[in-house]
């Protein structure tokens, strides 16, 4: 199986001349998880448009599942959570939006009402379904829009963001419910912390909208000089061991890192 998303020489200038994304070549295979990490202003978000089919690249080309370079064809088959969850929400009621995508997409009634409800049952929303969108907290928002994103059941996520406003509690659901999907990753984020539960290929781009870097988790996230130069720091985990331990041995996580005090205690 090839790329499902196969970018080349993609470059996206706003009308106003800002250049945001700028001549990137990355293929996302089938069945991969990805961060595309970077910091503020580095284009992650464009490029989730432009990788996601909502907005046409100035430059290059993007195919995708190697069949079509018309993301209409495949919209079906991609789930694109945009950062602000006000853009997804738009329905009189959670409920509507939540079915709205697998009712566009010709999904039978059974399966549509049977995903909405487990959905709403592990994303907390039960109690908000009949709720007006726009009265929902920016948390809650942000769950009922990747809510809405998962129902149509895609088998590639873009997520830009999806742990933004999000508590502890829902921010493990999340994470659960993106490492237990069966298709393809790709998560956009400013913050390294939850990379390394969910992502195991890393790419980083620059304040310049170019791919900087493009590795395994622990070679990206384990160098430090190259995460300062562009804006972002390592996890917490790797800043604590740092100098202390080998960049291979450097924990990941917080459970890495539990693991490896354990093991020194004995
Ligand atoms: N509609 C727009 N018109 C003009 N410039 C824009 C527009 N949207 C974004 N930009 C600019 O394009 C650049 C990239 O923005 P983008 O939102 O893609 O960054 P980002 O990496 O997602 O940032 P963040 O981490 O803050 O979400 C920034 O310089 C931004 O100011
Ligand atoms: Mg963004």
């Amino acid at each position: 199986m090839g790329p499902v998303i196969e970018a080349r020489e993609l470059t996206h200038e706003y009308p106003d001349g800002t250049t945001a994304v700028r001549d990137v070549t990355l293929a996302i295979e089938a069945g991969e998880r990805v961060a595309v990490v970077g910091a503020n202003g580095s284009g992650k978000s464009t490029l989730q448009l432009v990788l996601g089919g909502l907005v046409e690249p100035s430059a290059g080309t993007v195919e995708y599942f190697g069949e079509t370079t018309d993301a209409e064809a495949v919209r079906d088959r991609l789930g694109v959570l945009l950062q602000d969850p006000n853009d997804y929400l738009f329905n009189t009621t959670v409920r509507e939006d939540l079915e709205y995508g697998p009712a566009q997409l010709g999904m039978s009634r059974e399966t549509a009402d049977r995903r909405v409800a487990a959905l709403a049952d592990e994303l907390g929303l039960r109690g908000l379904l009949e709720r007006p969108p726009f009265r929902l907290s920016g948390g809650e928002k942000q769950r009922a829009a990747l809510a809405s994103v998962l129902a149509f059941d895609p088998d590639v996520l873009l997520l830009d963001e999806p742990f933004g406003a999000v508590d502890a509690h829902y921010r493990e659901r999340i994470r659960k419910l993106v490492t237990d999907h069966e298709g393809t990753v790709v998560l956009f984020t400013p913050s390294l912390d939850a990379v390394p539960e969910v992502a195991e290929r890393v790419v980083v781009v620059g304040q310049d909208g170019t791919v900087v870097a493009d590795g395994s988790v622990r070679d990206v996230l384990t160098d430090g000089s190259l995460l300062t130069e562009n804006g972002l720091r390592p996890p917490a985990t790797v800043r604590l061991f740092e100098g202390i331990l080998d960049a291979a041995e450097l924990p990941l996580t917080v459970a890495a890192a539990r693991r490896r005090l354990l093991r020194e205690e004995r």
